[in-house]
């Protein structure tokens, strides 16, 4: 009999991994996450992090991390409904409320736990969720950990998504329509003034994941919601502070009533240590910057437009991103790993995105353009591009 401690039935798995061309190391970053990288002892340009604009090496922001630490110590010491909630937490939200043009913000530890938390937490049974197909992995586990009935609607399609809530107003107290405000693995953005219009139409509530338009799209970054000028018609915004912002956390913007309801049901809330100081004093400076000055985003869409029109002038197909994410689209999983592989050799670091994080048959590079990204770097990516995919005979 062999040892259970030897995890075969695990072997196993990672060996038919290998088989499909899809194991991988994790990649080890020698320093910051910036532009230019060392990544296993080489130089490259990093196009591959969330880092859209620049802050996650920001001067201002490790200042600020600094203070907070010399104040407030490195840990909150426990949970938030304990005595792990300090002042600057309580500030960090006002701030965050402010920029988001909403009445409250209640902030989670990640994105992840804010979608596994909130989505558990406003739904019950007798309730139906209805969620976009490509919704981001922590919207589908919030959902698994509801007790609400789940049903899916075919991809930012608002004929579907009408058919669905048609179908099932009448058996449901609450519908909770839930929808990334700028889809992860695409970089499309979701039709939020039509589906704001049928949730109208049916009675539903509107949850919209918002950690790729955060800090990305409306003024000086404050969303999708703001980009379509839907103030008030959004039930639930998500952000991360982990992508834009530069540091680490997730948030739910939205009313009073929703947060107080949060501060006694959201479970991540209630057993998991909050935020620490540093991470704290980060994300308000950061959010204080961007309120102050759009400099940062004008960089950044400056950079994606300028990346993503000479990525296809070379003939790629970036399906239809409408922000920074730009995939350059492979297809076979192999090959995309292959093709991620060879653009590391030439000095471009941008990781390959292959099953299950997409559907099978659309690998993906997923280039991520930041504002920190100078022209010439950009220009020598591009070059190493062309040249890997005229190697590779996939231009
Ligand atoms: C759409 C979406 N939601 C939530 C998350 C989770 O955010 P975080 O990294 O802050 O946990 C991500 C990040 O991968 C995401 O892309």
């Amino acid at each position: 009999m062999s040892n259970v401690h030897e995890l075969h039935f695990l072997k196993e798995k990672i060996q038919a991994l290998k088989d499909e061309g899809v194991y991988r190391k994790l990649p080890i970053l020698e320093g910051a996450n910036e532009a230019e990288i060392t990544l296993n002892g080489k130089k490259v340009i990093n196009l591959s992090s969330n880092n859209y604009l620049g802050f996650a090496n920001h001067p201002r922001l490790k200042k600020a991390a600094i203070e907070a630490v010399e104040k407030y110590g490195v840990g909150a010491g426990a949970v938030r409904t304990i005595i792990g909630n300090m002042d600057i937490h309580e500030e960090m939200e006002q701030v965050l409320a402010e920029f988001k043009r909403e009445e409250a913000v209640m902030v989670f530890q990640s994105g992840f736990n804010c979608n596994a938390g909130t989505i558990q937490a406003v739904t019950e049974k007798g309730d139906l969720i209805i969620s976009d197909e490509l919704n981001h992995a922590s919207i589908i586990d919030g959902a698994r950990l509801s007790r609400a009935d789940k049903k899916v609607y075919k991809h930012s399609d608002m004929n579907h998504l009408e058919e669905v809530l048609k179908e099932n107003r009448d058996k449901y107290r609450n519908m909770l329509i839930i929808t990334d405000g700028v889809f992860s693995m695409d970089g499309d953005i979701a039709p939020l003034p039509e589906l704001v219009t049928l949730a109208e139409k049916y009675n539903a509530m509107t949850y919209v994941d918002d950690a790729h338009g955060s800090g990305v799209l409306g003024e000086s970054g404050r969303g999708t919601v703001d980009h379509f000028g839907l103030h008030g018609r959004v039930d639930f915004t998500i952000g991360t502070l982990s992508k834009a912002i530069g540091v680490i956390g997730g948030y739910v913007a939205g009313s009073d009533t929703m947060k107080d309801w949060l501060s006694h049901r959201g479970r991540p809330l209630l057993f998991s240590t909050y935020l620490p100081p540093a991470a704290v004093g980060a994300i308000t400076e950061a959010v204080k910057l961007l309120m102050s000055t759009t400099e940062y985003t004008d960089r950044l869409w400056n950079n994606a437009k300028y990346f993503k029109e000479k990525i296809s002038q070379l003939g790629y197909n970036i399906g239809n991103s409408a922000t920074p994410i730009t995939p350059v689209i492979i297809g076979e999983e192999g090959k995309t790993m292959e093709f991620s592989k060879k653009l590391l050799e030439n000095g471009v670091f941008v990781s390959g995105i292959v099953f299950p994080t997409v559907p099978k048959g659309t690998g993906r590079v997923r280039c991520m353009v930041t504002a920190a990204h100078t022209k010439e770097q950009l220009d020598r990516a591009i070059e190493v591009f062309k040249k890997v995919g005229e190697e590779m005979k996939v231009l």
